[in-house]
């Protein structure tokens, strides 16, 4: 969308030209700037040359947040936790669900109030001023673009699995591991995010439709280990509950934190959805609810089926359990099969997330205006999921992620401690909004939410805030370099004519 003044010159002499500088407000004012709540949903769904298309009801949105959620932290991380909690892991899931649960109220409460695809970097936007929200749209950035790279490089473990316990190969790692990590490059990762891009460049309800096919297979594989786990459930596995006292429970919580991460994708579907105001927070809810119930479930079993100290191989673990319990290789070339599907689906979820964020920030000239160009025939942001499935993939095949998938973790919880503070803002700046859903005992719970993602961040390695601060940095220097002058909001402080990019 082309902002034209009145006094704009006919658009055959608008030519390419430098943005206008910011004059008028302080530099204080101007980064403080706030979009209004109206104007955010009144632009809503539109984008250049074309507009998003509401087709999502609420299971779909449902099943967004699930998509993105449920993947290699049950798969993977799980077999991280269990050495640093022990048969308690169980609490620790139930630990890091409630950190996640007081921000889900949160998201709730504001994606029905504000139902666009920005999620908490709109929500930024209209409470706590223009820079905060590039700063959150930034750290989003840290929570679904790099996460996704992070996520598909775990799949090809799984993926080796199958593909060994099926035809018997398995890729080599030069061909499946980034360089660093001992292999040339990821390829199995690389080809896993563009195809998920393809998926999305064909509309958002074929999409969804596709995703929701592959959360049930991941909601089966895991019910499917919970029954043939307890087949060898031995409770005694249970006798010693916390056997590395408290501090193993939190520290397993922080770790398991990541398990968590994803259930706001829906909120990313705010101009998509059919009835956001009504489905966006009940959507976001019920994910949480299904996800947690299935980690305490499975943590539960896992921990029945094989003694905690056993738990020494961090890969593949529920399909290695999956072999012992039954004693024949089918079962876990099975549960891998899940996997293989289940990871492969938080890449499809996370990765429409990246984009719809992306689109929101270009409509507000944070980012390049050709991110918020549609597509008239699919309705798809096309040269955004393009890009950001290229820059991904590349990611995720020649960078080893270990610091920067930790900083993931650090980045959505920043993310998510904003949310909480912008319930409360906009409690007191607009508190006759029509609100679909309100967080009960405001500002208890948002204040709790907030302690709670501090508390996590605190807990996180230096060396993870070394690069959280580093990756801050960079993104104010872009701030300060590009958007701070081609912001929407500036470019009409100055009365000027925003300028046309190619
Ligand atoms: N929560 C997502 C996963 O566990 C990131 O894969």
């Amino acid at each position: 969308m082309v902002l034209r003044s009145p006094h704009s010159p006919p658009r055959s002499s608008q030519v390419s030209v430098a943005p206008p500088p910011v004059t008028g407000p302080s530099l204080f004012g101007s980064l403080m700037r706030r979009k209004p709540v109206e104007r955010l949903v009144a632009e809503g769904g539109h984008g250049e040359g074309g507009g998003l298309r509401r087709t999502m009801g609420m299971w779909q949105l449902t099943m967004i947040s699930i998509g993105a959620t449920l993947g290699t932290g049950i798969f993977v991380v799980l077999g991280e936790a269990v050495p640093k909690a022990g048969p308690a892991v169980t609490l620790s899931f139930v630990i890091a669900g409630l950190t996640a649960l007081f921000s889900a109220l949160s998201y709730a409460e504001l994606a029905g109030t504000i139902p666009v695809a920005g999620s908490s970097y709109s929500y930024a936007y209209a409470t706590l001023g223009e820079v905060i929200a590039w700063i959150c749209g930034w750290c989003l950035i840290l929570e679904y673009g790099v996460s996704i790279a992070a996520v598909a490089v775990g799949w090809g473990e799984y993926l080796n699995e199958f593909l060994n316990g099926t035809i018997g190969v398995t890729i080599p790692d030069a061909l499946a591991a980034p360089p660093g990590d001992g292999g040339v490059i990821n390829l199995p990762s690389l080809i896993l995010v563009l195809l998920a891009g393809v998926v999305l460049l064909g509309g958002s309800k074929e999409s969804a439709r596709v995703n929701a096919i592959m959360v049930g297979v991941k909601i089966a594989a895991l019910l499917l280990f919970c029954a043939v786990g307890l087949t060898g459930f031995q409770s005694g596995n249970y006798e010693d509950f916390m056997p590395l006292g408290m501090a193993g429970v939190s520290g397993a919580a922080a770790t398991l934190f990541f398990s968590y991460i994803g259930f706001d994708a829906a909120s990313t579907a705010g101009e998509e959805a059919k009835n956001p105001q009504r489905d966006l927070p009940r959507a976001i809810l019920l994910s949480l609810g299904i996800v947690t119930a299935l980690y305490v479930l499975v943590a539960f079993v896992a921990i029945g089926a094989r003694p905690w100290e056993g738990f020494t191989d961090t890969e593949a673990t529920l399909a290695a359990i999956m072999n012992e319990v039954t004693g024949q290789t089918f079962w876990g070339t099975v549960l891998a099969g899940g996997a293989v599907i289940a990871i492969a689906s938080v890449v499809l979820a996370v990765l429409y997330g990246q984009t719809r964020i992306l689109f929101a920030m270009s409509r507000d000239g944070l980012v390049p205006k050709s991110f918020a160009k549609v597509h008239a025939r699919t309705g798809v942001p096309r040269i955004n999921t393009i890009w950001v499935s290229l820059f991904c993939g590349v990611l995720a095949a020649a960078i080893p992620l270990g610091e920067l998938a930790d900083a993931t973790s650090i980045g959505t919880l920043f993310a998510f401690a904003l949310v909480n503070v912008s319930v409360l803002v906009l409690r007191r700046t607009r508190p006759n909004l029509k609100r679909t859903f309100r967080v009960p005992f405001a500002p208890l719970f948002p204040l709790i939410g907030f302690g709670l993602c501090v508390w996590m961040m605190v807990s996180l390695r230096a060396i993870t805030w070394t690069v959280f601060g580093l990756w801050m940095a960079v993104g104010l220097a872009i701030y300060f370099a590009y958007g701070r002058s081609r912001s929407r909001l500036a470019v009409e402080a100055v009365g000027a004519p925003a300028t046309e990019e190619k």
